[in-house]
């Protein structure tokens, strides 16, 4: 491993000023993660500034750059200026000739942020900014065209939210790229390891995972991951890893199970709604066969040989022409009951232009310490060729729940049902042929209405205690980003999950 710079600036960090972190990151399993041993311990804590003792305590030094802020004033909140981190951490291989650096940015919970869960987010894509959730929904303050404002539906309230901009490549975080999800979730790890270390008061309490869209592929990945990781330093053999207090997942409209969604997609788009007519609809179902033998044909492979990346790509190319290839007359897909007449789709979707205002403004730049030469793109192209060689988009990642809810991590999905793009019926059906330990219960569990038992806002399917172990809830108005359509809505949704309150 390269001699790495360590660099913290600008950083404060709200624990006593004893706290070391003694903790060292060593993984037999991960072999991306293999040559971390020890990291040097936080030892002094300092308003704006924060030293690293060299205190290693084997012969190899784990040393990664670290470089954080605490921006003020780019995100007015309802309380006042938003308290919260942001930076970059350098992920394994990271050297300064070829760095690969993470971007995130913490938004402290308003109510106890040393004790309070902590949502990890990033965004879909490939390729998407993870500032997203926050900064158009979620967060503290919300874009409009010109300015931020405070958000009254921030989950910030009670909740520390980590938005990640994940994998390599997207919105402010840069360097060598990965090209598939199970090395983009390792990759996770790493940078969620240094982030306990650069904040271990949090590494103990309740975490929890939040996506949606190509988050269907990450999401799952990066909880397997964190749990085999937590089962390895659980029986002694990763002694020096940080713990991961995972508990539940929480993921909208999902691109988990290829063959789900295209078996049930033109249902969506033919039968339940007439996002393509007729004539498009009889010559989309002439080509499902294909489409469907192709997935299948490329399920036949794994791993990332030639070979199969070739199978996942042909598999792709011909079932995005049933999804992307027709007229849909101005609807849009996202939200079929909106019309798009737009050249670029992305013109009814300002939220994504706003982002790239904001990510341009010299005072956000600067108070989130973005180097001059990262030009910040909502949508990275890049990220998304780099998935395409490998066909990940066709991998499943549904069956990782399997192990994942039999372990006891809840799943949470919060299904906007106007998205043509993550449709519910392909979302329900993968749901109910997860072979878990309440399969049975599942699928024979009603969808009652919510939150009121005359309401039709929200139906919610529920199995086990609490907000239960394995959740389905369809939003009647949302569509792809639900938490935009129902911001309120969602929040309610979230806070009965996270503190696993009954629904009704
Ligand atoms: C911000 O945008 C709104 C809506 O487009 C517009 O009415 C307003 O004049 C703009 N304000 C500034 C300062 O540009
Ligand atoms: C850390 O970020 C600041 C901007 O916040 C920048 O001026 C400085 O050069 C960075 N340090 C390193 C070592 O990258
Ligand atoms: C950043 O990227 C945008 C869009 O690709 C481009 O128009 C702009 O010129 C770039 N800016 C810089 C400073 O490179
Ligand atoms: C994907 O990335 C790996 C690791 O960098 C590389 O070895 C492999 O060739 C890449 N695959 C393709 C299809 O480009």
């Amino acid at each position: 491993m390269g001699k790495l710079h360590v660099q913290v600036a600008n950083i404060v960090i709200p624990v006593p000023a004893t706290t070391e972190a003694k903790k060292s990151t060593r993984t037999s399993k991960l072999s991306a993660l293999v040559g971390l041993a020890v990291f040097a311990a936080l030892a002094t804590l300092h308003y704006c500034s924060l030293h690293f003792a060299a205190a290693p305590r084997s012969p190899t030094t784990l040393r990664f750059y670290a470089n954080i802020t605490q921006p003020r004033g780019i995100c007015p909140s309802v309380r006042g200026d938003a308290s919260s981190y942001a930076g970059y951490i350098g992920l394994s291989g990271d050297t300064e000739d070829s760095p690969r650096r993470s971007f995130f940015w913490l938004f402290e919970a308003e109510e106890d942020a040393p004790n309070a869960p902590i949502i990890l987010t990033f965004g879909g894509g490939p390729g998407t900014t993870g500032m997203s959730r926050p900064l158009n929904s979620q967060g503290p303050c919300l874009l409009t065209a010109n300015d931020t404002i405070p958000n009254p539906d921030r989950v910030t309230q009670h909740y520390n939210l980590l938005a990640l901009d994940h994998p390599i490549g997207t919105g402010l975080s840069y360097g060598l790229k990965v090209n598939n999800s199970q090395d983009s979730a390792v990759d996770v790890y790493d940078f969620l390891q240094k982030f306990f270390l650069l904040f271990p008061h949090l590494a103990k309490n309740q975490f929890v995972v939040l996506g949606g869209s190509y988050g269907g592929k990450y999401i799952p990945n990066v909880a397997t991951v964190i749990q085999e990781q937590n089962e390895a330093i659980a029986a002694g053999k990763s002694t020096d890893a940080v713990h991961i207090n995972l508990e539940s997942l929480m993921i909208s409209n999902p691109s988990s199970d290829p063959i789900a969604h295209y078996r049930w997609l033109l249902y969506f788009y033919c039968e339940l709604h007439t996002v393509y007519d007729a004539e498009t609809c009889t010559e989309m179902y002439a080509k499902l066969p294909e489409c469907l033998d192709l997935i299948d044909a490329s399920l036949q492979h794994t791993g990332f040989s030639d070979s199969a990346n070739a199978a996942r790509r042909a598999a792709r190319e011909s079932c995005s022409y049933i999804a992307w290839g027709g007229d849909t007359h101005g609807v849009m897909v996202e939200n079929v009951h909106t019309r798009c007449d737009e050249e670029n789709t992305l013109d009814c979707l300002p939220h994504f232009k706003w982002l790239d205002w904001y990510f341009h403004d010299s005072a956000v730049l600067r108070e989130l310490g973005i180097p001059p030469f990262v030009n910040f793109t909502a949508l990275s192209d890049d990220v998304e060729a780099e998935f395409a060689k490998t066909g990940d988009v066709m991998i499943p990642t549904h069956q990782l729940y399997e192990p994942l809810l039999a372990k006891g991590i809840r799943v949470l999905h919060f299904i906007g049902a106007l998205d043509g793009n993550c449709a519910w019926p392909g979302v329900l059906s993968f749901l109910k042929l997860l072979k878990t330990p309440f399969q049975q219960e599942f699928i024979h569990a009603p969808d009652i209405p919510w939150p009121t038992a005359d309401s039709d806002a929200a139906t919610v399917r529920a199995v086990g205690d609490g907000a239960g172990k394995m959740t389905y809830i369809l939003i009647a108005s949302g569509g792809h980003f639900p938490q935009q359509d129902e911001p309120a809505l969602v929040k309610d949704i979230m806070e009965h999950w996270i503190n696993n309150r009954p629904w009704f």
